[in-house]
């Protein structure tokens, strides 16, 4: 048997102005977990696409099981054995578990008829996979399923094609951290049954619990693979990003420096999504907002922004009763909102960067009535400089962008209105370390300018690291505050599930 199932060698591929692969080399053995790491923009995504069909390398050569193959088309590479679970999920929402997974090969009889008891059983069969064929009902629609739900049928969809290696890019970037843990069980299934598993992530602990062997890239190229077993996560930051990054967090600033009580929500509510919110923050703090998926933060972040207008309960601003009905009336307050959706609510994707820069502040960009191009290309060359926002030439549209450098757009484009009042959410979703680290430097010296940051964050590492102090939701109330600094992880999972006796009313 060949050593390795899965061979790249000397990949290349050029887009229009970048060199996204240079040369890149992947060995991947059967049934192992192998991890793929590198900053924003060093070319992970475009090499699974080039894996599996949907781009055509320049160069270099792929072979599965030994045997070079070529692939002229996705479905090519499907047949060959190489199957993606997509980041954005690919499902139908409005059909049922079984015909997502059976999307292109459903069970027919001779007449072309689809065998729908068949259908069910064999669907039965890769919910029990993974211990789900007596929780999840294979006619269910997939709309009705938990984001972690969909993704399980995701992953059943991809391997229904008996795949020998599934590529899973950022697969944990939208999931809890419960679901996290039996994600990885599920991978560990997979393995055992002697699927090979490409997995890309930005958290470094993940690819130690998960990962068998990992591949660095940088800047479009290969820098090395090693067993995991034999690295430490300085060895992998130091080849991703070519130096060690000391503390991502910087350091907490005193309590006391903190300056006068920026914002005040009292007894803050919307029927039936969150309830008798009471939630402070000083000029110059950074508050954290943690809590599982589904307690309430982003629709909390979303009414003190307008978005989705608070029902009951009042907000004040530098002491001054404010209540927004819309995201440009909380602009014009100088409250801004960077949302965990970046794809749909954030950017704009087929506008340059400049124009992303400039859609919050058109006013300080104009000269009398007009918006003066001048001042928008100064502004977006001060982003691009300040953030190191591989922009790969400014006239592309954000859509082209590494998710690592579109979430520098978006938080350029908000700190660049300095705002009295941030909410950021997600806010280093698919950002590796080191762009991490300068967003994290990014927010604290926006606080130390004097904005109040309230950060919704799922990454708990974060909430710890960053916040100078903790609120955590709960089916939809703020069940406990904690002190930036006394913080435990336990503190704030125990209060997150209300495993803490008492602490959740
Ligand atoms: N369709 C495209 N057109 C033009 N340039 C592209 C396209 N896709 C990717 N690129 C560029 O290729 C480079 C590699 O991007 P890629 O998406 O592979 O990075 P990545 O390692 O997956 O980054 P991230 O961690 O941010 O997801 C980047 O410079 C990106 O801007
Ligand atoms: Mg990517």
């Amino acid at each position: 048997m060949p050593d390795y199932i899965l061979e790249a060698r000397g990949i290349t591929k050029t887009f229009p102005g970048v060199k996204a692969l240079d040369g890149v080399d992947l060995r991947v053995r059967r049934g192992e977990t192998h991890a793929v790491v590198g900053e924003n923009g060093a070319g992970k995504s475009t090499l699974m696409m080039v894996l599996t069909g949907v781009y055509r390398p320049d160069a270099g050569q792929i072979l599965i099981g030994g045997k070079p193959v070529s692939f002229h088309s996705h479905e090519a590479a499907v047949r060959q054995g190489v199957a993606i679970v997509y980041q954005e999920l690919s499902l139908v929402p409005s059909l049922s578990i079984a015909e997502n997974i059976f999307t292109n090969h459903q069970p027919v009889n001779s007449l072309g008829f689809v065998r729908r008891s068949e259908l069910l059983d064999r669907t039965r069969e890769y919910l029990a996979l993974f211990d789900l064929d007596t929780v999840l009902d294979p006619a269910a629609l997939v709309r009705s399923l938990s984001p972690a739900n969909q993704q399980v049928v995701e992953i059943l969809k991809a391997i229904s094609t008996d795949p020998a290696v599934l590529i899973m890019d950022e697969p944990t970037s939208s999931l809890t951290e419960v679901e996290i843990v039996r994600l990885f069980e599920n991978i560990r299934r997979l393995t055992a049954r002697g699927i090979a598993c490409l997995y890309i992530s930005h958290h470094l602990s993940e690819i130690f619990e998960i990962a068998d062997t990992v591949t660095i890239l940088r800047d479009g190229r290969f820098v090395c693979d090693a067993a995991v077993k034999d690295v430490d996560e300085d060895f992998l930051v130091s080849n991703m990003v070519g130096r060690t990054i000391a503390d991502i967090y910087g350091a907490r600033p005193d309590p006391a420096s903190l300056g006068p009580m920026r914002f005040e929500a009292r007894g803050l509510g919307r029927a039936g999504v969150f309830a008798g919110a009471d939630l402070r923050a000083r000029s110059g703090e950074i508050v954290g907002l943690a809590g599982l998926v589904g307690a309430g933060r982003t629709e909390l972040g979303r009414a003190i922004f307008g978005a989705e207008p608070a029902d009951t309960g009042t907000m004040l601003l530098d002491g001054r009763s404010i209540a927004p009905r819309s995201p440009r009336d909380a602009i014009g307050l100088g409250i801004g909102y960077l949302t965990e959706d970046r794809k749909t609510q954030g950017l704009f994707l087929d506008f340059p960067l400049s124009a992303n820069i400039a859609a919050n502040r058109l006013k300080r960009l104009s000269l009398g009535p007009l918006v003066s191009d001048a001042l928008v290309d100064g502004a977006a060359n001060a982003a691009v400089r300040e953030y190191r926002i591989a922009s790969g030439g400014q006239g592309k549209a954000v859509r082209n962008l590494s998710g690592g450098n579109q979430q520098k757009v978006l938080i350029a484009a908000w700190i660049g209105i300095e705002p009295r009042l941030l909410i950021v959410d997600e806010p280093t979703r698919g950002v590796d370390v080191g762009a991490r680290s300068e967003i994290y430097a990014f927010l604290r010296s926006l606080a130390a300018r004097g904005t109040a940051i309230i950060m919704i964050s799922s990454d708990l590492s974060e909430i710890l690291g960053l916040s100078d102090r903790i609120y955590v939701m709960k089916s939809g109330r703020i069940a406990g505050e904690i002190a930036g600094a006394d913080a435990t992880e336990e503190s704030v999972i125990a209060l997150a599930t209300g495993a803490a006796g008492g602490a959740s009313q």
